[in-house]
């Protein structure tokens, strides 16, 4: 069933975090849905610009609704990842979407606002909720790459200025983490001081942490053994989730993990059976290991074995 973003945030906000995974192809779809469901988890699909021009963005909402069918029991919402502002409408547009993100964030701070606010207003009049992002990120999103040095952390009293002046519904921090699979150079860690300062300025109000993956070491060691060549990754302490959860972090984005079960499962699958062509046969296999990681995040988030009670809440 899909609902609205705000019905998820609502059920979450400071107890856990809902799973924002992008899906592309069925593969992901189908283990993703699996991996929620195996958890009992509610969970956001996030569909980026690349996603939707992969196929075509007809192909991913006929999935979508496909999954909803085959898996009537999953409670989830559809949001549009890192969008820019005619993306936006699009989407408000299709009335497919349960929210959109528009980032401005590489803009100036009034630039920002003002982009985020056009958006915000058409969002409203068809009942979507709207994510922005304030500060930005290190590492690569489709047609953007933030060099290290240029990477900035939200700024509290600029974040609460931001939202007051938008009317968004969610705002993405950067709180230390990026997009990809090399995140820290040194200490491994969110700074959770600049969060503390941004939700004493915006209590109540949903945060959300981007480049949330974390890179797992055995992952990444397996895909090198099988031929890859990832080099000095390094990815989110999964141990932070749930603290950064406790301090209004209610949407945690993955996807980079995802791309590694992926790599992992076909290099392995090539190597050790050189002779195979049926795509399906490491498909299924992909299907299940990324059903598997799902659910593992899901518990580390704490919105696994949240679905009965987000059910009964939705039903009052
Ligand atoms: O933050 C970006 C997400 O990982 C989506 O990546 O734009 O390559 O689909 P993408
Ligand atoms: P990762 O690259 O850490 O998976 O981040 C994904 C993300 O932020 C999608 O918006
Ligand atoms: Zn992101």
């Amino acid at each position: 069933m899909i609902v609205t973003t705000a019905e998820l945030f609502k059920h979450a906000y400071g107890k856990y975090a809902i799973g924002a995974y992008n899906i592309n192809n069925a593969e992901q779809t189908m283990g993703l849905f699996k991996g929620c469901m195996a958890s009992k988890a509610p969970f956001i699909i996030q569909i980026s610009k690349g996603a939707r021009k992969y196929t075509d963005k007809l192909m991913l909402e006929g999935m979508i609704r496909s999954a909803d069918t085959i898996f009537p029991d999953a409670i989830f919402a559809v949001h549009l990842d890192h969008g820019d502002e005619e993306t936006c409408y699009d989407c408000i547009n299709s009335g497919f979407y349960s929210s959109v993100m528009i980032d401005a964030s590489h803009d100036p701070f009034e630039k920002n606002v003002e982009i985020t606010k056009r958006v915000v207003e058409a969002a409203h009049k068809k009942g979507i909720s709207v994510e922005a992002e304030l500060g930005m990120l290190g590492g690569v999103e489709e047609d953007v790459k933030v060099e290290d040095g240029a990477a900035t952390l939200t700024d509290p009293a600029e974040a609460e200025d931001f939202v007051k002046k938008t009317g968004c519904d969610s705002l993405a921090c950067a709180i230390g983490t990026s997009h990809g699979a090399f995140k820290f150079k040194g200490k491994q860690s969110l700074h959770f001081d600049v969060l503390e300062k941004i939700k004493a300025r915006l209590p109540g109000f949903p945060l959300v942490m981007h480049g949330s993956s974390s890179v797992p070491q055995d992952e990444v060691a397996r895909i090198n053994a099988a031929g890859g060549q990832i080099k000095d990754s390094a990815g989110v302490n999964v141990n932070e989730y749930l603290p950064a959860a406790k301090l209004g972090v209610t949407k945690i984005n993955i996807d980079t993990d995802g791309r590694l079960v992926w790599t992992r499962v076909h290099r392995e699958f090539f190597r050790d059976k050189p002779g195979e062509f049926d795509f399906r046969a490491p498909g299924k296999v992909y299907i299940e290991e990324y059903a598997k990681f799902i659910a593992s995040r899901n518990e580390l988030l704490g919105s696994a074995g949240q679905l009965d009670d987000l059910r009964a809440s939705l039903k009052k």
